[in-house]
């Protein structure tokens, strides 16, 4: 592995086009103050989610997993004056903090943190018949990528871009027989892809400051 080059190339990458941001550097600041995973979206990353959002003209965006906000941070700022983007946490502790930290960064009236457990909480939104959404990223708990696709998907329209993260999990997603909740998770998830006639799908590996992994990205059709 080439960790050091990896992140050197990111550190140049991030320094030379993504500016110094007080409100997502605070949100890292307190994200790692408060003890959470430092699994958040690199700064580079968080530029692509917000460029994607905005290539698409996202007005509806959901996210799957809010850890503390820093990737709704970047999603929201893609979002036109009256857009909005709802967020799913089960860890009311993280959701409290995402909640300040979109303070902090100015988004409250366009973001929604919704606390529970993510499954449960797409079958709700189901239930209430909201609106399709435009773009939907999911990046919590990889066993759960399956119900999370499928949650998705029952919330798209044709035309809706959904995107997974850490699908490649340092190769480990190339084992046929892991055991590995993770992997095996992000497998089906790929297979439930492969298999929908209403979605095209791809997926790249990444490399840099956080590591070896990759995300997919879909859309679905009528
Ligand atoms: C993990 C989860 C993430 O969302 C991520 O970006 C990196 C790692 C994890 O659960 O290990
Ligand atoms: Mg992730």
């Amino acid at each position: 592995m080439d960790q050091a080059k990896w992140t050197a190339v990111d550190e140049y990458l991030c320094g030379t086009l993504v500016p110094a941001d007080p409100a997502l550097d605070s949100a890292l600041a307190a994200s790692a103050q408060a003890g959470l995973p430092a699994i958040n979206v690199s700064p580079n990353q968080g530029m692509l989610l917000q460029l994607i959002a905005r290539i698409h003209g996202a007005r509806r965006i959901l996210e799957i997993g809010t850890l503390g906000g820093y990737s709704t941070i970047w999603l929201a700022r893609a979002l036109p004056a009256d857009g909005s983007l709802t967020t799913l946490e089960v860890n009311p502790d993280y959701a409290a903090l995402a909640g300040k930290n979109l303070e902090r960064a100015g988004l409250t009236a366009r973001v929604t943190v919704r606390v529970g457990d993510a499954a449960s909480s797409l079958t709700a939104l189901a239930a209430e018949q909201v609106a399709p959404f435009d773009l939907i990223f999911i990046d919590a708990n990889k066993d759960g990528c399956p119900a999370y696709l499928t949650g998705a998907l029952a919330l798209s329209r044709p035309g809706t871009v959904i995107i997974c993260d850490n699908v490649v999990r340092e190769g480990r997603v190339a084992q046929a027989g892991s055991r590995d909740a993770d992997v095996t998770g992000v497998r089906r998830y790929f297979e439930m892809a492969a298999a929908d006639p209403r979605l095209t799908t791809t997926a790249i590996q990444t490399v840099g400051s956080k590591g070896w992994d990759g995300f997919a990205i879909s859309i679905v059709s009528g």
